[in-house]
This record gives C-alpha cells, structure tokens and sequence, in this order.
C-alpha cells in the first residue's frame, strides 16, 4: 500500500506457525484486530483499519478467528518489511496515536433507530471500514469522523491517488439522487445506472461487498441513505498553475472517448457510464478522473464474470496538457459543475501511478 509516508506491506494472516498467524489465541488476534496490537506487542500501522475493527462485536471476532484458524489455508511466506523512513519508522508513537484516534470499544446500537439501519451503521463503521477509504484524514493521518454523528464522516477523500466518493445524501457530488437499490446495486454488481465502479473501488466489490446477502447489502444502503448530506470538498495539496483549456478537451473527447460515452454523455449504462449526471464529474477533487484516463480500470469480476468493457488507460496516447484539457471539458459539460483541472496535477499523478488494469484479474486467477 502506497501511502504519503512510504510503502507499508501488509502481513501473512493464514494460520502458519512459522510465519503467520498459526500461533495466535483469541485474546492474540482480537488485540491485533480491534487494537492494533501484534503478539510480540508491536503497534501496527494504521493501514490496518483497526479504528474501525474496534467496532466489531465480541461474538463476530470469535467468528473471525475460528474461520480463520480452520477454513484458510496456511502459507509459508514472511512479511516484507516497511519502506518507511523516520519518524515514521518508530511504531512507538503509534500507542499514543491509537488512544487519540479511535473511537472505544464496540459498535453500540442507536435505541432511536431501527434495527436495519443499526445493521448497516455497524456493518458500515466496522468490518466494511468504508471510512478508511471515504472520510477525510486529518495531520496526524487519522480519519476525522468515525460515526454519523461527526462532522464529515464518508464526505469523500483521496487516498492513493483516487478520490473515494462523497456517500452523503448531496445531491451533486454525493449519492442524493441514487435510490436504496442503486446503491445496493454497485455493492453487489460493480456498476448501476448512474457509474460504475473503478480504482481501489473495483478490489473492493471484486473482494468483498459482491459476497454480502441481500438483507446486509439493503441495510448498508438504508444506512447511507440516511447520512446528512455535505459537499465534498478538494484535498488540500491541488496545486494552482496553467490549466486545462476546454476547447482543445472537446476536439480529444470527440476523437478519444466520443465511441464509448457518446458525444451527449450519456454512455450506454450500466456498461458505459453516463458522464452526464454521474457525482464523480461533480467532484471537486480531480484525482480519479486523472488517474483513470492515464491508467484506465482494472476488472470487475461480479460472479465470477470478469466484465467485456473497460476503460482503457490513455498514458502513452496523451500528454499531461491533453489529459487536462479533457477532464475540464468533461467536468464543465453536461451540466457537470466543476472548474478547469491543473496540468502539474496530471504531471503528479502520472509519476507516482502505472496502468495495472489487469492487476485484479491476475490475483484472481493465480
Ligand atoms: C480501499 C478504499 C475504499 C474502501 C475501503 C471503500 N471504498 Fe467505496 N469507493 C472508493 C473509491 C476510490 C471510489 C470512487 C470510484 C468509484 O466511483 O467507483 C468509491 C466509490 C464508491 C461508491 C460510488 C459513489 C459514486 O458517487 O460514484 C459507493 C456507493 C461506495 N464507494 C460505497 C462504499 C461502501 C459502502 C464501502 C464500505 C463497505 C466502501 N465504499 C469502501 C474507495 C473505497
Ligand atoms: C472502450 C470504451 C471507452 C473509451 C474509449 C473511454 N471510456 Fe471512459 N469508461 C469506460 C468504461 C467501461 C468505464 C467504467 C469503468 C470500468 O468499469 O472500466 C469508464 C469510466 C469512465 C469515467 C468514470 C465514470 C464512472 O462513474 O465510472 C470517466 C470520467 C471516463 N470514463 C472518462 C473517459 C474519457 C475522458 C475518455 C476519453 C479520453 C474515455 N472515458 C474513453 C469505457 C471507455
């Protein structure tokens, strides 16, 4: 995992003795995942959601572990250490940073609520850890919300060079106009009529939230649809200097991308998303649409069908200026209300990002 600090490797959790988990107990893994604590009594990094672990209920971890400890099969295979440097090296501070930052003990349900929307809230906060993605991180790298009842929890962030969405009710960049069942929809299949998914997003339907039943899938959308909306706003580090121009966009968008989204926009959902309407060209951060043009989508694999359409990654096709002529032309038309995009923020994205479209048809297939 790339973060704005260094490379953090996450570790071998299969029951291995030697090199993984074989030898935890149940008070050993709980530590690990619900405070952060490894057996030999280091601090792991916060790229382990256990903020949001913390939530889990007592009976869901003894799930875990007996799932864990009899179902996976173990792997001989050591961890690789970090590539951090110092200050971020030192696990130590991490203990204060833990006490600060996470919200204790396990999710508590809310009496004036009912018993579907606790569901989606405990799913949401917790196991789903949708937060560590979508809610913006403060200095100390912490989520700056950890419920609804924290000002901009899910408002939407950037992380890895994608901007995860604004899930708050705004009807611009948020999910205002989805329904219950487009939501649920994207979680199950990946795409609805309004966008589909891509970036660190496609792992994690291809992952996880395509295994979720039905009743779990509805709670989780009855829970967001019932976040107070507030507008996402653009991470800080966007930097000012020449910008896209919208004409030159328009003449690339029509030799470019005109055959799959269709000169109006309207694509030919939900294979082809709509870039009219769609919250993503609402956004004010233009990270994701940056990084999807250079490096395209990699799969998704909805039922064990890996998807025929893909956007493919312009990076060889177009220089820096063309990418962000054409963001601006599309998030300025359609009735799409953002402003024109930054070349050196092109210039940043493509240095630090590849085209890994078939990554997460390769981890799947190995
Ligand atoms: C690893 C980071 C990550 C995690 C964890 C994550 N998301 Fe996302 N999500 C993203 C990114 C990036 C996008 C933007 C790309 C897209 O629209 O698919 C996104 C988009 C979405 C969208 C589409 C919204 C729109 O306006 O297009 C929904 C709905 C969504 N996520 C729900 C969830 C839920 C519910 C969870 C928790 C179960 C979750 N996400 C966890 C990264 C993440
Ligand atoms: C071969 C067809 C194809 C072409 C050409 C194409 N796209 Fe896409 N685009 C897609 C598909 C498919 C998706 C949905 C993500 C996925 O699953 O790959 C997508 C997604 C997008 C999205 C995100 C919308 C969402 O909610 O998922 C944007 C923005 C976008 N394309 C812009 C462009 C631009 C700009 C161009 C031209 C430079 C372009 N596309 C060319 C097929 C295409």
């Amino acid at each position: 995992m790339a973060t704005p600090v260094g490379n953090i490797f996450s570790t071998n959790i299969t029951p291995d003795r030697e090199t993984g988990i074989g030898s935890y107990t149940l008070v050993d893994f709980d530590n690990a995942v619900r405070k952060g604590i490894a057996k030999d009594g280091h601090r792991l990094y916060p790229a382990m959601p256990y903020p949001s672990y913390a939530k889990i209920s007592d009976d869901d971890i003894k799930t875990l572990y007996e799932y864990f400890m009899r179902e996976v099969k173990a792997v001989v295979q050591p961890n690789h250490s970090n590539d951090l440097s110092w200050p971020w090296n030192m696990r130590w501070p991490l203990s204060i940073w833990t006490s600060l930052m996470t919200d204790r003990g396990p999710y508590k349900p809310d009496a004036k609520a009912d018993a579907e929307w606790n569901r989606g809230a405990y799913l949401v906060q917790g196991l789903g850890h949708c937060g560590a993605c979508h809610t913006p991180r403060g200095l100390a790298f912490q989520e700056k919300a950890l419920n609804e009842g924290q000002a901009n929890y899910l408002a939407g962030a950037k992380l890895d060079n994608w901007f995860a969405s604004n899930l708050t009710g705004d009807t611009i960049s948020g999910i205002g106009r989805w329904s219950e069942k487009d939501v649920a929809t994207f979680l199950k299949t990946g795409r609805n009529k309004h966008g589909a998914a891509f970036g660190t997003m496609t792992e994690v339907v291809n992952y996880s939230t395509q295994y979720l039943n039905e009743a779990d899938l509805n709670a989780i959308a009855k829970y967001l649809k019932s976040l107070v909306p507030v507008a996402a706003v653009a991470s800080p580090d966007t930097r000012g200097g020449k910008a896209g121009d919208v004409r030159a966009g328009g003449v690339i968008y029509a030799r470019q991308c005109e055959g799959c989204h269709t000169r109006d926009g309207a694509g030919h959902p939900p294979y082809l998303p709509s870039l009219a309407g769609n919250p993503v060209l609402a956004e004010p951060d233009a990270a994701s649409k940056i990084n999807l043009i250079l490096n395209g989508s990699s799969r998704i694999i909805a039922n064990g069908v890996p998807d025929i359409y893909r956007m493919p990654p312009f990076r060889h096709l177009m220089t820096d200026q063309d990418v962000a002529d054409v963001v601006t032309f599309i998030r300025s038309k359609w009735g799409n209300p953002s402003d024109a995009v930054v070349v050196q923020d092109v210039a940043d994205i493509r240095k630090t990002t590849d085209s890994t479209s078939d990554r997460a048809i390769v981890l799947r297939m190995r």
